[in-house]
């Protein structure tokens, strides 16, 4: 199976690899795993108190070229969005940019879950107690 250019080019040149400090009030991490696979991916978006907009992000993931792809495009794509602008993206937008075969889509609905459970962790450490 031939992978799409947009893909070799995303898993040649991935954007954003890295980390941020989980610590940090302004990170929100997303860990998610796909059972068809066993591949692991993790995101973090750092958002701009002041503007509530996702400033940066970054991905590590361990699994195929395509999960690479979906996590990379989708740390360019949420750059600039609110959480809820992110929560918006949707793994065909994905599957459909990157040219995703069917037998690769569950590695798009990786990224989109990722997206999902990074925005939950930020505001879970936002979430206000109420006494
Ligand atoms: Fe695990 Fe894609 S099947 S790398
Ligand atoms: Fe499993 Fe791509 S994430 S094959």
């Amino acid at each position: 199976m031939a992978y799409s250019d947009k893909v070799v080019d995303h898993y040649e040149n991935p954007r954003n690899v890295g980390k941020f400090d989980n610590g940090d009030e302004d990170v929100g991490t997303g860990m998610v795993g796909a059972p068809a696979c066993g591949d692991v991916m993790k995101l973090q978006i750092k958002v701009n108190p002041a503007t509530g907009k996702i400033e940066d992000a970054k991905f590590k993931t361990y699994g195929c070229g395509s999960a690479i792809a979906s996590s990379s495009l989708v740390t360019e794509w949420v750059k600039g969005k609110t959480l809820d602008e992110a929560l918006t993206i949707k793994n065909t937008q994905i599957a459909e940019e990157l040219a995703l075969p069917p037998v690769k889509i569950h590695c798009s609905i990786l990224a989109e879950d990722a997206i999902k459970a990074a925005v939950d962790d930020y505001r879970a450490k936002h979430a206000t107690t109420t006494a």
